[in-house]
C-alpha cells in the first residue's frame, strides 16, 4: 500500500506533491476501510438518481416509487436532514463550474421536465461515505486518508451555505451521532466548577434538541431552523439565537467538545485542558481542526417569552416606512434584551427579560403601521423556548431545496444605531437593495447584545460583540439555471455585499453565512485579527493539512484542483 506516512515531511508543499502522485485507492484497499468501519462505508449517487434513465454517463433504471418519495420529501428539511446526498442549499450537490447536476425543479419538484431526457451527474457528492457510529470508525477514516492523500469531507446537516461539506473522495456523515443527555451539574474534565449543561453528539439537530430541553424543563440557546446540527459547524463557528442577545451565541455557551483531531488523537477541550483547541473551535469553523464527537452547552432553566409576530403585504410605498421604524427601534430593543428576524413587512421577534405589558408598548409602533396596512399584530405570552418555535419558526425559518446564495454583514451598534446620518445610510443601503434588484434585505438581531461576553474566549471575528444586527440577503437560483444566469446573480449578491462592507468597512461577516465569494477572507471579514493564531494551531492539530474546506483557516486556495466545482468569480474585487 502506497503511504506518505512513511516520508514523515510535514511540509506542506511536499505533501501535496506525495499525496497527488499517490494512485486513488484500489477496491482492496476500499473494502479493507469498509471492513474497518464495520460494513458502514457506502458509495453515494444524487438524491434524486432514481429518477434519472441516465446516471453518471450510465443507462440506470428508473425507480418510480424512490423518484416519487424524492419529489414529496424535496422540500423538506427534515427529509434532506436524513439523507447523505442530500445538501440544504441544492447548488452544493452540483458542480457548478461545468453545470453537471442531478436536480429536481424546486418549484414543482414533481415536474417531470427535470429529468425526462435530462442526465443526472455526481456533482459535488463525495462518491464514498461512511455512515460514522463511533470514534473507531473516525479514528480508521482519518488513518486512510492520512495513507491514501485522498481529499475529504465532513457533512452532518448539509446546511452549509459555502459548499464545505460537499467534495472529496470520501464523505465522514455524522448525521447518526446522535446521543443526547442532560446533567444539572456537569464538570467539565479537569475542572472544579459545574453547570446545568446538555451533551449533544454531532449528529444531532436541533428539533431534537428542542424536544429533550422541554421534557427536561430546560433551555437550550440554538438556532433558528430545526435540521441544523447544534454541535456541528453551528457551535464550531459562532451559532446564533434569537436569544443570543441576552445570552449569548453558541460558542460563548459551550463548556467542551470532544474532537479527533487530524493527528489521530481524540481530545477533550474545554477550558483546564486543551484551552488553545477549545478557543480556536469556539469560532474557527468546522471543518478545520478535527471532527467533533460532541459538545457540551450551558442551559438555562425553562422560560416564558414575550414574542411579537407581525406582519403585512409589502408594496414599494409601505416597506420604507416600516424599515425605517425598524431602525429606529432597534437600539433601544437591543436593550430591552429583544432578539429576532425581521424583513420589510414582517418580523418575529422574541423577549426573554420584559413583561408582557412592555413588550406590548415597545413594539405598538409597529403594530400600529401593520394595522394601517391591513396586516396581522401579535405580542404575547408562551410557555417555553419549543412553543415559540414550533408555533412561529417551523413555518418561518428559510426554505431548502432551493439553491441559494447568501451576502451579509454585521452591522455594528456604534455609529449605525446612535447616530441619524450613519442610520439613514443604513436605511439607504437597504432601500437600494430593493429598488435596484428586488431584494429583500433580512435582518437578524440575533448578535450578543446584552451579554458579558469575557474578551479573548472565542476565535469567532471580534465584530459580532459591538455589532446590534447581521444583515443579510438571499438569491435564489432556478433548478436549471444556466451558467450565464448563474453568474448574473452571484453577480448581484457580489454588488449587495459589496454596497454593505462599504457601509460597515472595520466590521466583519459570520463565516457561516457569508457571500462565498466574499474578498479578503482571512484579514478582515471572518476571522480578523484571530486568523494568525488561528492558523498557527491548524498547523498544530492538523499537520499534515488532511482536512481542507473553501476559505478555511490554512486552506489550500481556490486554485485547487477539489475547488473546481466553485464558479470562477474574483473574490479580489
Ligand atoms: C436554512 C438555514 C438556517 C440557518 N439558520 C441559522 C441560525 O439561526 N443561526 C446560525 O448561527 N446559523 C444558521 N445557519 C447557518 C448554519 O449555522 C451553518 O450552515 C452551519 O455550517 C451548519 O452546520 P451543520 O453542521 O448543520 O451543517 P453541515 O453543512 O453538515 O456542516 C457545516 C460545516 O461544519 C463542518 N462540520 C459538521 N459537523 C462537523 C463535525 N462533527 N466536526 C467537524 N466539522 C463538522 C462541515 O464539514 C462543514 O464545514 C442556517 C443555515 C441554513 C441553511
Ligand atoms: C499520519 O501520518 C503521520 C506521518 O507518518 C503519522 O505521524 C500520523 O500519526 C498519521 N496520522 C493518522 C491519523 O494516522
Ligand atoms: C461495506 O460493507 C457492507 C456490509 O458488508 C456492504 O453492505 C456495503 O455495500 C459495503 N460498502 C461498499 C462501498 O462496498
Ligand atoms: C425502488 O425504491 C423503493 C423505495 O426506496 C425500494 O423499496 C425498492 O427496493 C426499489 N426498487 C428497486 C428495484 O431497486
Ligand atoms: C477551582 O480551581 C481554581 C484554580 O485551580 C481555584 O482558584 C478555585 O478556587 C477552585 N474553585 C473551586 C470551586 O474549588
Ligand atoms: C420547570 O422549571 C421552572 C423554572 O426553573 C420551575 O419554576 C418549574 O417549577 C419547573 N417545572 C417542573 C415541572 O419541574
Ligand atoms: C384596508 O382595508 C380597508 C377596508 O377593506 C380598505 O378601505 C383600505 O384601503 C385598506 N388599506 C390598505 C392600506 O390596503
Ligand atoms: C395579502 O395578499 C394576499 C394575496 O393577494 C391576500 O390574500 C391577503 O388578504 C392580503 N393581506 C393583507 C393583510 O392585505
Ligand atoms: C451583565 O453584567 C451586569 C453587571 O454584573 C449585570 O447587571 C447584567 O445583568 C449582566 N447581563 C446579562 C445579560 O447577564
Ligand atoms: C427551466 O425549467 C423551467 C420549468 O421546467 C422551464 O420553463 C425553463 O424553460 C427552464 N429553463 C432553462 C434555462 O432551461
Ligand atoms: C454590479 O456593479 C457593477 C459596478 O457598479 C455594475 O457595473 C454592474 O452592472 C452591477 N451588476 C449588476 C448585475 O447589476
Ligand atoms: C479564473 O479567471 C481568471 C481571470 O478572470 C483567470 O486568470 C484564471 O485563470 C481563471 N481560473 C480558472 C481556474 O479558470
Amino acid at each position: 500500500m502506497p503511504t506518505f506516512a512513511l516520508l514523515g515531511l510535514p511540509i506542506y508543499g511536499l505533501l501535496i506533491q506525495r499525496a497527488a502522485a499517490l494512485a486513488p485507492p484500489n477496491d482492496d484497499q476500499w473494502a479493507q476501510l469498509n471492513g474497518t468501519v464495520g460494513g458502514h462505508l457506502y458509495t453515494s449517487l444524487p438524491l434524486a438518481s432514481s429518477c434519472f434513465s441516465t446516471v453518471n454517463g450510465m443507462p440506470s433504471t428508473v425507480n418510480a416509487t424512490e423518484c416519487a418519495l424524492v419529489q414529496q420529501g424535496y422540500l423538506d428539511p427534515d427529509f434532506r436532514s436524513v439523507h447523505y446526498s442530500a445538501h440544504m442549499l441544492p447548488q452544493w450537490e452540483t458542480c457548478q463550474s461545468t453545470v453537471q447536476r442531478c436536480l429536481l425543479n424546486s418549484n414543482d419538484p414533481s415536474d417531470p421536465t427535470a429529468w425526462e431526457g435530462k442526465e443526472c451527474f455526481q456533482g459535488a457528492i463525495a462518491p464514498r461515505y461512511i455512515d460514522v457510529r463511533s470514534e473507531q470508525d473516525i479514528l480508521a477514516a482519518l488513518s486512510f486518508v492520512n495513507e491514501t492523500g485522498i481529499p475529504f469531507s465532513i457533512k452532518a446537516s448539509g446546511h452549509d451555505y459555502k459548499g464545505r461539506s460537499s467534495f472529496g473522495s470520501l464523505s465522514l456523515w455524522t448525521r447518526n451521532l446522535d446521543s443526547l443527555s442532560y446533567s444539572a451539574d456537569f464538570t467539565p474534565e479537569g475542572g472544579n466548577e459545574s453547570y446545568p449543561a446538555v451533551t449533544i453528539g454531532a449528529g444531532v439537530p436541533f428539533e431534537d434538541v428542542y424536544d429533550f430541553a422541554e421534557e427536561n424543563n430546560i433551555t437550550v440557546v440554538g438556532g433558528y431552523h430545526q435540521t441544523i446540527t447544534a454541535s456541528g459547524g453551528w457551535v464550531q463557528a459562532g451559532g446564533h439565537s434569537v436569544l443570543s442577545p441576552v445570552y449569548g451565541l453558541g460558542i460563548d455557551r459551550v463548556l467542551q467538545y470532544k474532537i479527533i483531531t487530524l493527528d489521530g488523537v481524540v481530545r477533550t477541550a474545554n477550558k483546564f485542558q486543551n484551552s488553545d483547541l477549545f478557543w480556536a473551535l469556539r469560532g474557527g469553523a468546522g471543518s478545520t481542526f478535527g471532527v467533533v464527537l460532541e459538545s457540551s452547552m450551558l442551559v438555562e432553566p425553562q422560560m416564558s417569552l414575550r414574542v411579537a409576530a407581525i406582519s403585512f403585504n409589502q408594496t414599494a410605498e409601505n416597506a420604507p416606512g416600516f424599515l425605517q421604524l425598524i431602525v429606529d427601534n432597534a437600539y433601544k430593543w437591543g436593550q430591552e434584551g429583544w432578539g429576532g428576524h425581521m424583513g420589510p413587512a414582517s418580523l418575529i421577534n422574541v423577549n426573554p427579560l420584559l413583561t408582557l405589558e412592555e413588550a406590548q408598548a415597545s413594539v405598538q409602533p409597529l403594530m400600529d403601521y401593520a394595522l394601517a396596512q391591513n396586516g396581522t399584530a401579535v405580542v404575547e405570552d408562551l410557555p417555553s423556548w419549543e412553543s415559540f418555535f414550533e408555533k412561529y419558526v417551523e413555518s418561518a425559518e428559510a426554505s431548502v431545496g432551493v439553491q441559494t446564495i447568501l451576502g451579509s454583514r454585521l452591522i455594528p451598534t456604534d455609529p449605525f444605531f446612535t447616530d441619524a446620518d450613519s442610520k439613514q445610510a443604513l436605511l439607504d443601503v437597504m432601500n437600494k437593495m430593493i429598488d435596484t434588484y428586488a431584494v429583500n434585505p433580512y435582518i437578524i438581531q440575533g448578535t450578543p447584545f446584552l451579554y458579558n461576553y469575557t474578551e479573548g474566549t472565542t476565535s469567532a471575528t471580534p465584530a459580532w460583540r459591538n455589532s446590534l444586527w447581521e444583515l443579510g440577503i438571499h438569491q435564489n437560483m432556478n433548478y436549471n439555471a444556466t451558467l450565464d444566469t448563474m453568474f448574473a446573480q452571484y453577480e448581484i449578491v457580489n454588488n449587495i455585499t459589496k454596497w454593505m462592507r462599504e457601509l460597515a468597512p472595520d466590521s466583519g461577516a459570520y463565516i457561516n453565512e457569508a457571500n462565498p465569494y466574499e474578498p479578503d477572507y482571512e484579514c478582515n471579514h471572518f476571522l480578523g485579527p484571530n486568523y494568525p493564531a488561528l492558523l498557527e494551531l491548524k498547523d498544530k492539530y492538523d499537520p499534515f493539512r488532511l482536512l481542507d474546506c473553501w476559505m478555511c483557516v490554512g486552506w489550500k486556495g481556490a486554485a485547487d484542483e477539489r475547488y473546481s466545482c466553485y464558479l470562477n468569480i474574483s473574490t479580489s474585487y
